[in-house]
């Protein structure tokens, strides 16, 4: 079986090649702005669909207030603020997304949620967020962005140190499936084509092994099987504590 969907997922990169030369080349650039409006529409579907979940993740915003009484969010790949609706009322996020394209779709759900204090929007990817000072935030965010970060400990020791102690790392992420179903299969096949079409986007990652090596003090981790198309059914959810 194994050695059947390695030729399937070799004929695909294979067939995949002419996107991978110009991707090469810097043609597929264009990408970068074409995405947004992608993932724009999708989120609509995605947050319909998620909107338990979500509630019942973010809940624990609460435990996280500091000792002051506020709530200072980081949100890591923000995209166009997706998560917004799910914040308390009154807390200051802070967003970084490497791909300043989402601007304006990010700015629309600000107006849309003026519940919420928007500190900034920095231009940044969660590998080096040394625009943010240590020990300086409650809470970090990250839904569907860990799939596509080129260095997921490095991105997990960022929030690691921008964190204050006591402080959490909240996570919603698409994960490899188990290797006996057929998700698993379609997922290794069919990478190289959903690459491109998610910017860089990963289905084949155990990114909750990285997550439980990472160091934290306390970690909620649930694996669950989201209502969602089958290459990103299987997800992780939940929160790590510093
Ligand atoms: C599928 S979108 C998810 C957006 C948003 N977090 C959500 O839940 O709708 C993936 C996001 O991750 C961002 N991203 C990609 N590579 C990144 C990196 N290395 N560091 C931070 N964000 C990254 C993308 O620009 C994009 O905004």
């Amino acid at each position: 079986m194994t050695m059947f969907m390695n030729a399937c997922a070799f004929l695909f990169r294979v067939l995949t090649l002419p996107l991978h030369v110009a991707e090469l080349v810097g043609i597929l650039s264009f990408y970068k702005r074409v995405f947004p409006i992608i993932v724009n529409k999708v989120t609509f579907s995605y947050n319909d669909k998620m909107k338990d979940k979500k509630r019942e993740l973010f809940q624990n915003l609460d435990k996280f207030y500091s000792t002051k009484g506020s709530l200072r969010i980081l949100e890591v790949g923000c995209g166009t603020g997706a998560n917004f609706e799910h914040y308390p009322t009154g807390c200051k996020i802070t967003c970084i997304d490497p791909n300043p394209h989402f601007k304006s779709y990010l700015e629309k759900n600000m107006a849309k949620n003026d519940h919420l204090v928007y500190d900034s929007f920095i231009v940044a990817s969660g590998e080096n967020l040394q625009a943010v000072k240590d020990s300086s935030m409650d809470v970090v965010v990250c839904t569907l962005v860990l799939c596509s970060v080129k260095d997921t400990p490095r991105v997990l020791q960022e929030a690691k140190r921008v964190l204050r102690p006591g402080g959490a790392f909240f996570f919603l992420e698409h994960v490899v499936s188990d290797p006996s179903t057929w998700i698993y299969f379609f997922q290794h096949v069919l990478q190289p084509l959903w690459y491109y079409f998610g910017d860089g986007c990963e289905t084949t990652r155990a990114t909750w092994k990285h997550i439980e090596a990472a160091g934290f003090s306390d970690l909620q981790l649930r694996h669950i099987h989201a209502p969602l198309f089958f290459m990103i059914k299987p997800h992780i959810v939940g929160y790590a504590v510093k």
